[in-house]
Formats: structure tokens, sequence, C-alpha cells
């Protein structure tokens, strides 16, 4: 069992190291280079990150594998290898596509991500789970942000891979992100070693702000304190950094996220119509909800200000309202 896993922990750093030298040293790597660069990769982003091409051809990791005497069926269980889909033998599970490896807490490679060079599905193929690699726990790139993490006792939550990595090239040096799948209670379990606070940088598109919203309650419950960063049209944090430049990203949108529950006011405007009064009596309902859910009294007393003077309702029927939800919710 622990021999299997090294074994399998010394194929990827082989697989990795491989991918690596194709993406730099070889004419099939050029248009993985030239994609990259075209997305501002850098020489030394790339190296930083150990980014690798996985070319078309069927076998190239089929062979390489071979060759280093790995057992073929080990290798499927490691996810590196797929079964022959007709006929016997194996072939290499990624193919054609620009491979982000995936380390553990430990720094020790563990999965890969591989995107395509074009549209097409899947845009991103992970690894499977295996024997070392869970996705509800692993965090890309925790092994280099927990330094940081424990300095700054924040974390920084992207939803894609590309997002951490132009994130980190802008100075977020706590920044993880999850493996294209939700934020679970395992993921705030591992984060709470290292931080008491969540900034989370999901995409500016509905589906980021949605899981923005439903990781909230998840992330407060483990004892986070939260806060979300909204970008605007639709982007994503690397198209923020690449439009607008890395300054204007911390600043704005790292350092200048929002609290939870502004968040979460801002969010449910989406669902109500404003320029109708039924509109804003709904919304001031739901909105009074979501602040009397607040521990804080002087928390609660601020926002119901800001409310109150933006609708032009009184502060005091705003007060009353907020203790009769509290007293139905206790
Ligand atoms: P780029 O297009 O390369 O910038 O990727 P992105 O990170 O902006 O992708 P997107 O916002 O569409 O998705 C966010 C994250 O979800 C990605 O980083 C992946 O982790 C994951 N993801 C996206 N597409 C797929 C897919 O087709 N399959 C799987 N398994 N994960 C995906
Ligand atoms: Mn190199
Ligand atoms: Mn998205
Ligand atoms: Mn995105
Ligand atoms: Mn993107």
């Amino acid at each position: 069992q622990q021999k299997a896993k090294h074994t399998l922990l010394e194929a990827h750093e082989y697989t990795a190291k491989l991918y690596h030298y194709l993406l730099r040293n070889t004419e099939a790597g050029k248009p993985a280079m030239e994609y990259l660069r075209s997305r501002g990769f850098t020489d030394s982003l790339i190296e930083e990150f150990g980014l690798g091409y996985a070319p078309a051809r069927w076998d190239t990791l089929t062979q390489a594998l071979n060759r280093k005497e790995y057992v073929p069926a080990q290798m499927e269980a490691g996810g590196l290898l797929s079964r022959r889909q007709e006929g016997e033998g194996w072939v290499d599970r990624f193919r054609d596509r620009v491979m982000f490896p995936i380390e553990d807490a430990g720094g020790q490679i563990i999965a890969f991500a591989g995107r395509l060079l074009s549209d097409g599905q899947p845009k991103y193929l992970n690894s499977p789970e295996t024997p070392l690699f869970n996705k509800s726990r692993t965090l890309y790139r925790l092994h280099q942000a927990r330094a940081a993490m424990r300095r700054t006792r924040q974390a920084v939550l992207f939803e894609g891979y590309v997002d951490c990595i132009k994130a980190w090239s802008a100075g977020v040096h706590n920044g993880v992100a999850t493996m294209g799948t939700a934020l679970t209670a395992e993921h705030a379990a591992v984060l709470k070693r290292f931080a008491d606070e969540i900034v989370l940088c999901y995409d500016g598109d509905d589906a980021g702000q949605a899981a923005a919203h439903k990781s909230i309650p998840l992330l407060e419950g483990a004892g986070f304190h939260v806060r979300v960063s909204v970008l605007p049209n639709r982007m994503d944090p690397d198209e923020f950094i690449t439009n607008h430049g890395p300054g204007a990203f911390v600043r704005e949108y790292i350092e200048g996220a929002v609290s939870a529950v502004k968040f979460q006011l801002i969010y449910l405007r989406k669902s109500h119509i404003l320029l109708e009064e039924d509109g804003k009596i709904r919304y001031l309902r739901d909105a009074v909800k979501i602040v009397a859910r607040r521990e804080s009294p002087t928390e609660r007393e601020l926002l119901l200000k800001e409310l109150a003077q933006e609708f032009g309702v009184s502060l005091d029927t705003l007060k009353q309202e907020s203790l009769e939800v509290r007293r139905q919710e206790k």
C-alpha cells in the first residue's frame, strides 16, 4: 500500500518533468507555448508553476512509463493512463493539453489538470480520484500559499487554476483554488489551520456569484470571517488582471472585497425589481432578514441605517422588523 503510493508519487514527478520538457524543448510543444504566451504566461511563470504539455499522440506517456518499468495497471489506478476503449492495453489519459501539476500540502505532485488549447469539451480534464488525490480535500497551490496565509491569517479562494496563477503573479501569495468542484467542509477545515479570514474571489459571472453565495454559510459555519470580491462585467480574476493590471486587482478586489453580508445584500438585489414599490418592499423584507442574522448589534445597526437611508424609511421601523425576525428565528 505505502509502496504503491510511493511508486505513484515517483511516476507523477517523472510525468511532470516529461510534460514540462515536452512543452519547453520540443516542436510538438510549440503550439502550447504559443497558447500560454497568448494568455500572458511568461517563461518564469511557466517554470515556477511547472507547466507542461501532453502531446496529441495516444502513447507518449504510456511508452515513457513503460521504459521506466512502471506497471501500466498501477499507472491507470493513479490516473495517468487509461484503458484502451477497444482491444488490449493502455493509452495516455491526457492528450493535447496544457498540463498543470497539482501538489499536496507537502509539495508532492499527486494529480494533474489538463486544459485544451482551443474550444472543446471537456475544457479541463483532471486526474480522477486516486489513492493520492482526493478532490474534496485538495487545494491547488496550498503548499506555496500556506506561508503567506499564516502570516496574514487570510486565504484567498479562486475558482480557476489560471486565476490562482495570475493572482500569484499580481502579488497575491495566499491564494488557492478548488479543483473545479464546490468548496467542501473538508477544504474549510484544511484552511482553518492557516487562516481566520477568507476572501472569496470567484468569477464575476452568475455561476461564480452563485458559488460564492453558497460558500458563505459553509465558511462562516467553520468559524471564518468571510469577505467577497465581486468582479465587474462577469470577468474572472485572470481576465480582470489582464485587462486592468495587477495593481487595480489587488487594491479594488482583494483589499476592497466587501463583507459577506454586504455581498448577500448585493446578491439579493439581482432577484428583486427595485423600480417597483412591491419589489422594494420585498427586497427590504429579505434584506432585513439577512441583517437580522448577524450576531453583532453594531453591525446590524450600521447595515439597517444604510438600508433606511437608501429606501427612505425610518431606522426604527427596520429595527423593529429586525427584532421580529430575530425573535422568530430563535
Ligand atoms: P480558462 O478558460 O482557462 O481561463 O479557465 P477558467 O478557470 O476561467 O474556467 P471556468 O471559469 O470555465 O471554470 C472554472 C474552473 O472550473 C476551472 O479552472 C476548472 O477547475 C473547472 N472547469 C472548467 N471547465 C471544466 C471542465 O470541462 N471539466 C472539469 N472537470 N472542470 C472544469
Ligand atoms: Mn524548465
Ligand atoms: Mn466560470
Ligand atoms: Mn473563469
Ligand atoms: Mn478564465
